[in-house]
């Protein structure tokens, strides 16, 4: 049976991966910081679809615990089919008036780490002659919404780049840009999600489905749903100068604080 390691599996997005390719019939790494969570969703996976689930609990802003994950992915004894690299989480406040801690917690987590695992994914799976790399960037990688766009455009153009240098291999990568989707990322980050038309909202499983479609497809850049499709093209046809425009405003109303009522 393939195997699967999903990073960020104890919530939203990397959890509906675990299940979807559980379900799908794949073994899985499970990984994230929260053990708990990670050994009850190990033990429903294991119970409803048979899997075998292996829990890894790591810090991926921490470069040993990400280290392991690497060295995880490189076994040759026990080889790793598809890496999802999903661990990630947003920030409420500016880059300037925000932490400085936090943002380099962000650049290892969703940089750093995306970049080190593929590394080691990509190694051993070329190896092989075969797998898949599923990096999950964001539709705010082709908008200017502060550090975190920095963060996803290194995200999307880096997966773009993989997957040039693995096509000759018989390996694929694929960045999945979703829009805003019903995880606990929101609330994590305190942010005011409470105007947002319910339109522009995705649901996890139908993000996961259509993502782990396209990279069965071989797709290398997946954007989930007709809307932010849409919203994709806009963005880059749009003239940059506009583009900032509107990012800013929205991201000072997304920075105004929860108020009742
Ligand atoms: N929700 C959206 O609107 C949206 C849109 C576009 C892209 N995305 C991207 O989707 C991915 C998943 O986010 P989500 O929406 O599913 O958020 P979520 O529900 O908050 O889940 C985030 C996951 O990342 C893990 N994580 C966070 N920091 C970590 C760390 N230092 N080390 C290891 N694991 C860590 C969390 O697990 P632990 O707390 O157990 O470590 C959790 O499993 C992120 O890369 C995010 O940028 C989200």
């Amino acid at each position: 049976m393939a195997t699967a390691l999903v990073t960020g599996a104890s919530a939203g997005l990397g959890k509906e991966y675990a299940v979807q390719l559980a379900g799908r019939g794949h073994d899985l790494v499970l990984v994230a910081r929260d053990r708990g969570r990670l050994d009850l969703l190990a033990e429903e996976l294991s119970e409803r679809y048979g899997s075998r689930v292996e829990v890894l609990v790591a810090d991926l802003s921490d470069r040993a615990a990400t280290g392991r994950v690497a060295d995880r992915l490189a076994d040759p004894e026990r080889p790793v089919d598809l890496l999802v690299n999903n661990a990630g989480f947003g920030s409420r406040r500016g880059f300037v008036r925000g932490d400085l801690a936090e943002e380099e917690a962000a650049l290892e987590v969703m940089v750093r780490a995306v970049m080190v695992l593929s590394h080691a994914a990509a190694g051993a799976m070329r190896a092989r002659g075969r797998g898949a790399i599923l990096n999950v960037s964001s539709v705010a990688s082709y908008a200017v919404m502060g550090h975190y766009s920095a963060i996803k455009a290194y995200v999307t153009v880096f997966t773009e780049a993989l997957a040039t240098e693995l096509a000759p291999h018989g390996v694929t990568a694929t960045a999945v840009c979703p829009g805003f989707v019903h995880t606990e990322f929101h609330q994590r980050a305190e942010m005011n999600m409470s105007r947002l038309p319910d339109a522009l909202w995705l649901d996890a499983g139908d993000v996961v489905r259509s993502s782990l479609d396209d990279v069965a497809r071989g797709r290398v850049v997946s954007v989930p749903s007709w809307t932010y499709k849409a919203v994709v093209g806009v963005l880059r046809a749009a003239p940059r100068g506009l583009t900032r425009t509107v990012a800013g405003s929205l991201a000072a109303r997304r920075r105004s604080p929860h108020r009742p009522g």
